[in-house]
């Protein structure tokens, strides 16, 4: 979690700034220090001071100490499988609206980037409850959950969820595995009415599968995104978008949770 003083303290996570591709997010301790390419650090001279504050390296170059952002813990978190992105984590807490004391079920926890996210706003009543079939992604999971202070809001579960998941009246779900339609009759019996799902497919041709057996399953609502994030470069008469951009991360799907009572005719 992102310490919330003012000033720096020992213990506290903080990210050092230099320039936009170079930071780093270091654990301030009495003892400790940063060496970079741009000289060394000592955190003893740091403590107490303002978040914001301007440091100067050995080498007389200026960083910035910054209080970090959920986005720093889980960007700077180890990735051992492809993670979902901030640009997608946006739209899908919102699309769930995912809040302090929510449950949710979340199927694939991989690295545990999504997982951080969402620990960080059910907290400090609300619970994750993540399945993962690969215990070597789960230690990864929890070693960045606990760097990020958020590992006693998640119950991680090694178990294949296709074969059904201990979760009852879940707020919402996230799903991001590489066939998610078959952990839909789990995911479906483990939510509350109404509540909402998020899946995050690569490819297109996952997404369509998923579409035709939600609507099989029993959700309404059902709408596919794919999110483009373009950078602008803003310079004095000459701003301009980024020629550089990720191309392409996932499509998410979205649904609602329904109970069918009767098959009626629709318009
Ligand atoms: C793409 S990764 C998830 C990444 C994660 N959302 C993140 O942001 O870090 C998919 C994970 O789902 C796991 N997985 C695949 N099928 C599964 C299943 N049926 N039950 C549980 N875990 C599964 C894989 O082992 C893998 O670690």
């Amino acid at each position: 979690m992102s310490p919330t003083s003012a000033t720096v303290a020992t213990g506290d996570l903080a990210l050092l700034y230099l320039s936009p591709r170079k930071t780093w997010l270091v654990r301030i301790q009495e003892k400790g220090s940063l060496h970079t390419h741009v000289g060394y650090l000592q955190f003893d001279s740091v403590i107490g001071k303002r978040y914001g504050s301007q440091l100067t390296t050995s080498l007389g170059r200026a960083l910035w100490i910054l209080r970090p952002t959920i986005e720093d813990f889980v960007m700077k978190g180890e990735r051992r499988t492809q993670v979902i992105y901030p640009k997608d984590m946006g739209l899908i807490v919102v699309k769930m609206g995912v809040s302090s004391g929510f449950v949710v079920l979340e199927i694939g926890t991989g690295s545990g980037a999504m997982t951080t996210v969402l620990a960080n706003l059910v907290r400090p009543d609300g619970r994750i409850y993540s399945y993962e079939m690969r215990e070597e992604f789960i230690e990864i999971a929890k070693k960045n959950l606990g760097r990020a202070g958020l590992l006693d809001f998640v119950t991680v579960n090694l178990k294949d969820a296709r074969e059904g998941v201990d979760v009852e009246d879940a707020d919402a779900a996230v799903i991001d595995v590489g066939d998610p339609w078959n952990v839909l009759n789990p995911v479906w019996r483990a939510l509350k009415g109404g509540a909402v799902i998020s899946a995050i497919t690569p490819t297109a041709n996952q997404a369509e599968k998923l579409v035709i057996e939600l609507e099989k399953t029993g959700f309404v609502n059902i709408e596919t995104v794919e999110i483009l994030l373009r950078g602008l470069e803003a310079r004095m008469g000459m701003t301009r978008p980024s020629s550089r951009m990720i191309g392409h991360t996932a499509y998410l799907t979205f649904a609602r949770k329904v109970f069918f009572e009767q098959i009626l005719a629709n318009d």
